[in-house]
């Protein structure tokens, strides 16, 4: 947890309307004899509510910009206002969202690929930690290097996973993940790496420009859902900007299992990578917005004292 020294509350500018106080989720924050707002010492973990909704701009935030940086994108200060509108477009956007197995080779610039990474951190983060980092792959050459150290591990597993009395050994102490992966997965690697070997197609990344690795600092409070989280946010925002993506889950088990491609990827002991999100600009547009299968949402009223005990 940071150290609440950090907010500084600037009483020359501080109106007294009580706003930051309202919205501190640690409530360390509270009027003063003066009616001004003042911190009360303790720690907190610097969530930049009470610089966002002071009115005066009386609040600052030790290392904290007022932006994301962007150099490709214009920053708004405000956003959109809610409504049916906004609905409609944002909805519109997740449904246009597809994975993109179908790339043009020309290359993404690097100048939007590092947009995307800072665009990933306006994704919430358990207790704020924000401790995730993004590795840019911005070369095809590096892909089909990466892709090349997959097949490599892919080829291993599936010998271990061709073997019966390790399979064995893996539903009795690893949960199945190697019986799992023989049921529905080995076949179809088998085949891709073929393809590989034989003819260059290149079914991992389907012929992507470029990749951003989501890792997590493991030490953080939830480093999966940050991640993922993260990651949501780059792939909507990919979409917006015209890019393809997918995510690439076969990349993302075999540096997860791999040391050799850790140590090629350069990645920090401390950090867990959580996806592989290949990029590019995409050979083919979908003429119609993604289809689901019909969701029915369970709704629970609990019966009862409303505080029980
Ligand atoms: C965690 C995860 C891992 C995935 N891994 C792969 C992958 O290795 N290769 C691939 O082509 N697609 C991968 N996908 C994409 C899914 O197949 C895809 O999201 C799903 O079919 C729904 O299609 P849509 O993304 O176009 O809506 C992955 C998706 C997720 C969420």
């Amino acid at each position: 947890m940071a150290l609440c020294t950090t907010i500084a509350i600037d009483s020359t500018l501080c109106n007294g309307c009580g706003l930051c106080a309202a919205v501190c989720p640690y409530g360390v924050l509270a009027p003063g004899e003066d009616g001004l707002s003042r911190h009360d010492g303790r720690d907190c973990f610097l969530c930049d509510h009470c610089r966002a909704v002071c009115p005066a701009g009386a609040i600052s935030i030790e290392g904290h910009g007022s932006c994301l940086g962007l150099h490709t994108v214009a920053e708004k200060a405000q956003g959109p206002l809610p409504g049916p509108s906004l609905v409609a477009e944002t909805v519109a956007l997740m449904r246009q969202r597809r994975s993109c197995r179908n790339y043009r080779p020309e290359p993404v610039p690097l100048v939007i690929l590092e947009d995307l990474a800072r665009i990933g951190t306006t994704a919430p983060s358990g207790t704020n930690c924000q401790g995730w980092s993004f590795t840019i792959l911005p070369e095809r050459a590096d892909l089909l290097r990466f892709g090349g150290l997959c097949a490599e591990f892919f080829r291993r597993l599936n010998t271990l996973a061709a073997s019966p009395p390790l399979r064995l050994w893996s539903r009795l102490f690893g949960g199945d993940a190697l019986g799992r992966y023989h049921r529905n997965h080995r076949q179809s690697v088998i085949e891709a790496l073929d393809h590989w070997d034989r003819d260059g197609r290149d079914l991992l990344f389907h012929g992507a420009a470029a990749a951003i690795l989501v890792a997590a600092r493991r030490d953080s409070s939830c480093p999966g859902e940050d991640a993922m989280l993260a990651t949501a946010n780059i792939l909507l925002s990919a979409e917006a900007m015209g890019l393809g993506s997918c995510l690439i889950g076969f990349a993302t088990e075999a540096i997860r299992h791999s040391p050799k491609i850790r140590a090629s990827l350069q990645l920090p002991s401390e950090e867990d990578v959580h996806a592989v999100i290949a990029l590019g600009y995409p050979a083919i547009r979908f003429a119609r917005p993604a289809a689901r299968r019909p969701v029915q949402p369970r709704v629970l009223r609990l019966a009862g004292e409303e505080r029980p005990g």
